[in-house]
């Protein structure tokens, strides 16, 4: 890929790697840029899988859903999608919590919790995770969080609120094409102005996605239940319903 080169996706400029993506950084102090590889994991990483496509897959349909919440106001930290898998981003020092919005009972929550399997949360539930693969993300209150030095009351308020902005928008434009938003994680950083900004990713792999009729899953649950040779048709599904002709124009898809 002639961008990935230009922009010098080399060891030398890398920032951080996580399971899925690699951070580099930008041209500008105040830029990295996102390479989204096909790797999948599960079981904090035990798991390990390469599959094809995914990284081109996921940076697309986040970068269309980090778009559609810019338009409805909510702070993300794409600039843009320079080519599909290659996303020029904000930096942000990044908040180690995971923020789970859950509008449907299913995951971890039933295995922790006596709710009944696939009932509705009405409001939506939010939890707030501790993003730590050694203790096992575990769940977090304020008092944890603040204790913790992660975040102050108020920054713990601002992700309650944009996590339910983000899930009202999000709701809508998956019900738009067929498809139900059981649940999802988001995180966020702080810009260099200390604002609260969306950040990570937002894709199959973060999201349980059902379709509205049959109920079958689109999302990274069918790798978590070992039914990989399902999991590209199923991110392809949500790619193709969610993208519109201008988009794919417009990223050259
Ligand atoms: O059932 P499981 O242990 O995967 O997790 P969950 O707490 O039920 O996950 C809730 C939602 O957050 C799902 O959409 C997961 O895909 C997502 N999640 C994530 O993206 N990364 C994590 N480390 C944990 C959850």
């Amino acid at each position: 890929m002639i961008l990935k080169t230009m922009i010098k996706m080399d060891s030398k400029n890398l920032l951080y790697e996580g399971k899925a993506k690699s951070v580099f950084q930008g041209e500008n102090p105040d830029e990295v840029i996102i390479d989204f590889r096909d790797d999948m994991t599960a079981g904090d990483g035990a798991r390990k899988e390469s599959m094809g496509q995914k990284g081109y897959i996921n940076s697309v349909i986040c970068a269309k859903i980090f778009e559609t919440l810019e338009a409805e106001g909510v702070k993300t930290q794409l600039i843009e999608l320079c080519e599909p898998c290659v996303m020029k981003a904000k930096k942000l020092d990044m908040i180690p919590i995971e923020v789970i919005v859950r509008n449907i009972a299913t995951g971890s929550i039933i295995r922790k919790f006596p709710f009944e399997d696939k009932a509705p949360f009405n409001p939506p539930l939010i939890q707030m995770d501790f993003k730590d693969d050694e203790f096992h993300d575990p769940m977090l209150n304020d008092a944890i969080a603040i204790a913790l030095k992660i975040a102050s009351k108020e920054d713990l308020d601002t992700l309650r609120e944009l996590a339910l902005k983000v899930n009202d928008v999000m709701s809508r434009m998956f019900k738009d094409i067929g498809i139900i938003l059981v649940d999802f994680k988001i995180e966020f950083g702080k810009d260099k102005d200390g604002n609260i900004i969306l950040g990570d990713e937002i894709s199959p792999d973060s999201c349980r996605l059902w379709d509205a009729e049959t109920l079958d899953m689109l999302d990274k649950e069918l790798f978590r239940q070992g039914k990989d040779d399902e999991v590209i048709d199923a991110y392809e599904e949500v790619f193709n319903r969610l993208l519109t002709e201008e988009d794919k124009k417009k990223w050259g898809i």
